[in-house]
C-alpha cells in the first residue's frame, strides 16, 4: 500500500461506521460541494479540495513522499518532534501516523465539531437545538487552535524525509461505533453505572489502561446510580462538544453519557442536570479507535510499531 491508499483506506473505514448515518454524511459532502461552487475565484483557489470527499478535516496527508510501497509504519497518539526523530533514528519506518491532528489538519480541527449536531438528534435531541448549542463551540474550537504553531511537526518530517499523516476522527468513530453497538447488545444486562465501567474494563485497551491507573473512571454521579439511557456520544466530532447540552440531554431522556475526556466546566454542568459521566480515559479510548484502522493495514502486511501511548491490540488472527 503507499500513503495515499492507506489514507484513503482510513477516511473509508471512518466513513462506514459514522455515527450520522451514510445518508447524513452523504448530504453534508453535498452541502460542502454546493458551497464551493458558489465561491467567486478567489475563494475557490483558496478552498481545500480534500473537503468535497473526504468529511474529516482533522485528518490528512501531511507529508507524502511518494513511496512505492510502506512496509513498516511508526503510529501513536500524538507525534511529534521527538517520535519524529525516533522514526528517522529506527531507519527502516516508510510512514508516521498520528491520531491527534497536525498541520492544517490542527488549524481545521473546528469544521469537524459541527458533526456532533447530527450525532445528537440520533439521540433525540431537536437538531435545531443541537445545531444551535453547537455553533457557538465550533467558533470557540476555531479561536483557540488559531495561535498553534500548526505546522511544527510537519516541518520537520519534511526535513526528516518522512511520510506524515494524521487519523483523527475516522478513528474516533470506529471507536464510538464499536463503543455504540456493545452497549446496544448488552442494554438489558445494563442496571447500574458500575455495570458500564465492569463492560468497559472487560475491553482489553480499557483494562490495559486501568493497570496505568489511566481507566474508566465516573466523573459525575455514582456507582450505584441506575444507568438509564447510555450514550458513547463524547468520542467523536474533534473535540468536547457544547457544556449547555447537558441540560438538554436530561430533557431528552438520557442517563449516562461516557466520552474520553471531559473538561471540568463541563462536568458541573453535567452534575448539575443528573447526568451520569463515565470517563473511560482518553488514550486507551484513542487506541482502540485507531487499533481497529491498524488492524487493516496488519492484514496488508505492514508492519506496526506501536508509541506515544497508543495501546496496541490486535482483533484478527493471522
Ligand atoms: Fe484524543
Amino acid at each position: 500500500m503507499t500513503t495515499q491508499q492507506i489514507y484513503d483506506l482510513a477516511i473509508k473505514l471512518g466513513m462506514a461506521v459514522d455515527l450520522r448515518g451514510a445518508e447524513k454524511v452523504k448530504s453534508y459532502l453535498a452541502r460542502t460541494k454546493k458551497k464551493y461552487e458558489s465561491l467567486d475565484k478567489k475563494n475557490k483557489a483558496e478552498f481545500d479540495l480534500e473537503k468535497l470527499n473526504n468529511p474529516y478535516s482533522d485528518s490528512r496527508i501531511l507529508v507524502d513522499n511518494k513511496r512505492k510501497q510502506i512496509k513498516k509504519i511508526l503510529v501513536g497518539v500524538d507525534m511529534e518532534g521527538p517520535e519524529l526523530l525516533l522514526a528517522k533514528q529506527m531507519s527502516d519506518i516508510d510512514l508516521v501516523i498520528a491520531h491527534h491532528p497536525e498541520g492544517a489538519a490542527l488549524a481545521d480541527l473546528s469544521d469537524v465539531v459541527s458533526m456532533q449536531a447530527q450525532v445528537m438528534s440520533n439521540y433525540g435531541i431537536p437538531i435545531n437545538i443541537a445545531e444551535s448549542l453547537i455553533k457557538l463551540r465550533v467558533s470557540e474550537v476555531s479561536r483557540s487552535t488559531s495561535p498553534a504553531n500548526h505546522n511544527r511537526a510537519v516541518d520537520m518530517a519534511k526535513v526528516l524525509d518522512l511520510d506524515f499523516m494524521c487519523v483523527h476522527t475516522p478513528a474516533d468513530n470506529l471507536a464510538a461505533s464499536f463503543l455504540t453497538k456493545m452497549l446496544k447488545k448488552k442494554e438489558k444486562e445494563l442496571d447500574t453505572v458500575s455495570d458500564i465501567i465492569d463492560l468497559l474494563k472487560a475491553i482489553p485497551e480499557y483494562n490495559e489502561a486501568a493497570k496505568y491507573k489511566a481507566g474508566p473512571m465516573i466523573f459525575a454521579g455514582a456507582a450505584d446510580n441506575s444507568c438509564g439511557k447510555v450514550i458513547a456520544i463524547e468520542f467523536t466530532g474533534g473535540t468536547s462538544g457544547s457544556k449547555d447540552i447537558y441540560e438538554k440531554m436530561s430533557h431528552y431522556g438520557i442517563g449516562t453519557v461516557i466520552g474520553m475526556h471531559m473538561s471540568e466546566e463541563h462536568r458541573k454542568e453535567a452534575e448539575k442536570y443528573h447526568i451520569n459521566v463515565i470517563i473511560a480515559g482518553h488514550m486507551a479510548s484513542d487506541s482502540l479507535g485507531m487499533n481497529l484502522f491498524l488492524d487493516e493495514l496488519e492484514k496488508q502486511g505492514i508492519k506496526v510499531l506501536p508509541t506515544s501511548g497508543l495501546i496496541r491490540v490486535k482483533r484478527f488472527k493471522k
